[in-house]
């Protein structure tokens, strides 16, 4: 098969389009043949500089398409159905293996496209708002990189859940776009201080609930910008700051929560994350939940098409057609 591949980690210019061995399908598992790949932001930070499996080595979180192949104790797909696949590298090529508890098959009316964008951002919005976060009606949420895939997603999932919305984005035409989504209220943090934002915005209170995929300096401040009781879920590093330490010494006399999160061990450990994917999958197909594409390029356009989310212009999910 062709993939988008490469042998050490750095800018987007890593990338070589090559001839390279199929991936094998082994018990429990499912081989498909890519149709579409979702590039998480995830991707272009492992590129940047995660670790390497093998050399060449396939980076790549999520992806959709065709099954090809099923492996010993698969009986509920078959060669044929449309399936969206997570795993922690592989997506950018043109075939794809993971296990079967990494697949969910596309509900009938979701475009392939759609689907291959699903499963990450809104699995991660999901946990961290609700799950980790455990936001109620009523209380207010800050979502930063509201314009993101998962900020996207977090968005859609806090305003239908009754919750007043803040984000937080690199331009006022970001925010603006998210408005017809449920933002109620943007920042635009290249102008204004998001924490005195906030505060001014929850007359003084703080957000109940903070979804940090920034992470360094800007989760300290996510702190500063916490409501009593407030928790604040820390799930990426978008920023890239290399080294950051974090003063939590306020945290105590405001009985706050701090927590982790990480959708991978989730799926892993049991079938619950596995459920609210499929809801998910199903939200989309009813027209409850909308996903956002803004470009597609070509899988060997895989350089181009990181240098272009690096640019920060893009506004929901950026795919690759192999
Ligand atoms: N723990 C988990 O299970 C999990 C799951 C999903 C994602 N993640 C992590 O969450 C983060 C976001 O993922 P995503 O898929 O939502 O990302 P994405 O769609 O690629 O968007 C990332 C956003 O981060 C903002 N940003 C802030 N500082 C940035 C910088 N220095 N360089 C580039 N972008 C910057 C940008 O928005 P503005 O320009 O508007 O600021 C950009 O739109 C990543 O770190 C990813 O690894 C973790």
């Amino acid at each position: 098969m062709k993939a988008a591949v490469y042998y050490e980690t750095g800018g987007p210019d890593v990338f070589r389009y090559e001839e390279v061995a199929d991936p094998t399908c082994g018990p429990g598992e499912v081989l498909i043949r890519v149709e579409a790949v979702s590039i998480e932001g995830g991707d272009t930070l492992n590129r940047l500089g995660g670790d390497l499996t093998g050399v060449p080595h396939i980076v790549g979180y999520q992806c959709a398409g065709e099954v090809l192949d099923v492996g010993h104790g698969v009986d509920d797909l078959v060669p044929g159905d449309r399936v969206v696949t997570v795993g922690l590298d592989g997506s950018h090529a043109e075939l794809r293996v993971t296990g079967r508890s990494f697949c969910w098959p596309i509900p009938d009316g979701v475009p392939t496209e759609q689907a291959a964008c699903v499963p990450v951002p809104f699995g991660t919005a999901d946990d961290c708002l609700f799950e980790f976060g455990r936001l109620q009606a009523g209380e207010t949420a800050l979502i930063h990189a509201g314009a993101s895939g998962v900020g996207i997603a977090a968005i859609q999932l806090a305003k239908r859940a009754g919750a007043t919305v803040l984000a937080t984005a690199s331009s006022p035409e970001r925010l603006a776009r998210l408005e017809s989504l449920g933002l109620d209220h943007g920042i635009d943090y290249t102008a204004t201080d998001f924490v005195e934002a906030v505060r001014t915005l929850t007359d003084g209170r703080g957000a109940d609930v903070i979804v940090d995929s920034v992470g360094g300096s800007n989760l300290q401040r996510s702190l500063h910008c916490l409501a009593y009781r407030g928790r604040c879920v820390t799930f990426g590093d978008a920023g890239r700051e290399t080294s950051s330490t974090l003063d939590i010494s306020t945290m105590r006399s405001q009985n706050q929560t701090l927590v982790g999160y990480f959708l991978g061990a989730e799926l892993f450990l049991g079938t619950r994350a596995h459920a609210m994917v499929a809801g998910h999958l199903n939200d989309i197909a009813a027209g409850r939940l909308a996903v956002v594409i803004d470009r597609r390029f070509a899988l060997e356009e895989a350089g181009e098409a990181h240098a272009y989310i690096e640019s920060r212009q893009a506004f929901g999910r950026v795919l690759l057609i192999p």
